[in-house]
Parts: structure tokens; sequence; C-alpha cells
């Protein structure tokens, strides 16, 4: 006779025999992602000083991620005065950090404590997945596109950033703070998003053989590129993140004036 065997298993939301501070790891992803989310708002409904030295001769144009690519005056000047031209522009690479597979982890343990950690109870005993309103996650590889794309984008304001307009209207190639700043939000985005799951998917993750396949050798370095870049996914989502914020910080301390691209002396030195 069959006997029915149940795992003593106790449920309930913290409950652990875990003695490490397991509580550490969703502590420290609430706290970091809910800063950015509260930045970021902020400064997309703030909609101003998001350019800098747009049309001054001197020095190039440094525009923040946030309102990258910018729209022109012609369509900005038909917004209404509430809508920040960022609104265009975020739900992209917002959706594409939303849905990524390393944060949703780390968000449904840190907000939803579901579950808070590994081994720690939670206050559902059944997993659900990715079903109801969560099944906007499956559009990850979609946003991944719009995240390729914004690559290109943000690559061309690091080329706008060294172009340096002077005062008798020619254009020479110069790099500045800013645009080192630009420069590196660019590269780490791109670290980012060459390490996305859905990227090595992509690339070899739907094929059994390279070498039956067309572009067998490039596709197979691709695909060792971005496995290589994959291990790191959730450091490459972190500092990404940071350094974006920290473009967006910089645009506007420059943008309002409040520090200076580079101190005139240093500037008169360089020119001579
Ligand atoms: S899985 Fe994280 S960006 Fe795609």
């Amino acid at each position: 006779m069959a006997s029915e065997v149940s795992a003593p298993r106790e449920y309930g939301l913290g409950k652990t025999e875990r003695r490490d501070s397991w509580w550490v790891g969703p502590l420290a992803t609430a706290l970091g992602f809910g800063a950015f989310i509260l930045y970021s708002t902020f400064r997309d409904i703030y909609n101003d000083d998001y350019v800098s030295f747009e049309g001054r001769a001197g020095w190039g144009e440094l525009l923040s991620p946030f309102y990258s690519p910018l729209p022109p005056e012609s369509i900005r000047g038909l917004l209404p005065i509430w809508f920040s031209p960022a609104f265009l522009i975020l739900w992209a690479p917002g959706g594409f950090r939303l849905t990524c597979y390393y944060y949703r982890k780390a968000y449904y343990r840190a907000y939803f404590l579901d579950p808070p950690a590994c081994a720690v109870g939670e206050s559902r005993s059944k997993y659900r997945g990715e079903t109801r309103l969560f099944l906007f996650q499956n559009l990850h590889r979609y946003f991944l596109y719009f995240a390729l794309m914004f690559l290109v984008l943000l690559s061309i304001d690091v080329v706008r950033a060294c172009v340096f307009e002077s005062k008798d209207g020619g254009m020479t190639f110069g790099v500045s703070v800013g645009s080192l700043v630009l420069l590196a939000n660019v590269t780490l985005l791109s670290m980012y998003t060459f390490s996305c799951h859905s990227l090595r998917h992509l690339v070899g993750g739907n094929i059994d053989c390279f070498s039956c396949v067309a572009f067998r050798k490039g596709r197979y370095k691709l695909w060792k590129g971005t496995s290589f870049l994959n291990k790191n996914h959730m450091l490459w989502a972190w500092v990404s993140l940071f350094m974006v914020g920290f473009a967006d910080f910089y645009v506007w301390m420059v943008a309002s004036g409040t520090i200076p691209e580079m101190p005139d002396e240093l500037k008169e030195l360089i020119e001579k």
C-alpha cells in the first residue's frame, strides 16, 4: 500500500534555518533600486537642465541619457508644459530593466518577499510564474531590440559631445569631462546589454551545432563573447544603473551652471 510521505516543511514569511545575513542582499536591492527609481522619476518630471552648451561655442553638446534621443524643438513645442520629453523615451530602457531576468529575481525578493531569499519562507506556497499582470515580463526580448538601438543613439551623443564648435563657426574634435562621462555611460550600458540572457540565447541558444549553421565562426565568437559577459550580468546591471544616473546628474549640474565643465584656467592652458 502506498503511503503518503510529506516532507517536514514549515512555511511562513521569513521562516528559515539560515544563520547568515541573508536579508542584506534584498535590503540593499530595495534601497539601491528604490533610490534610482525615485531619482529618475524626479528628473523626468523636472524637465529642465538636460542639455548643456546647446548651440554654444567652445564645447560639445552634453545631453542627459534620460532625455536621449531628444525630440526636435518643433515636436517639444507641441507637448503640454507638464509633459516631459523623457516620458516619450524612458519606457524602452525602463521596460528593458524591469523585465531583465536578473532584476526580476532581485525585485521579487526585495519588494514582494517572494521569496525573500533562498531557503527563506514566503507567504505563498505556490509559484504562479509569469502570469496575469506579470505576463509582460515575456516582452524582454523585444525590449532588448530597443536597448540595442539606444546604444547607437547614446554613442552618437558621445560623438556630439566631442565636436566642439569654435567662435568663428568652425568645428574641432575635443574631449571634455562630460564627453568622458557619456562615454563611460554608453560603455557600461553596452556591457549590460551584451551580457543579456536573451541576447545570448538569440546568438547561440537555439542551435545544436555551430558548424552546421551560417556564419558559424562569427556566431560562435559572438556566443562566446556574450557568455563571457553574461557571467557578470548582475555586476553590469548595477554599475550601468549607477552610471546612467551619474551621467544625468553630471549633465544637470553643468547645464544648471552649478559646476563648470572645465575650469577656465585649465581650458586656456589646453587651448594654448
Ligand atoms: S536578462 Fe538582464 S538585460 Fe536581459
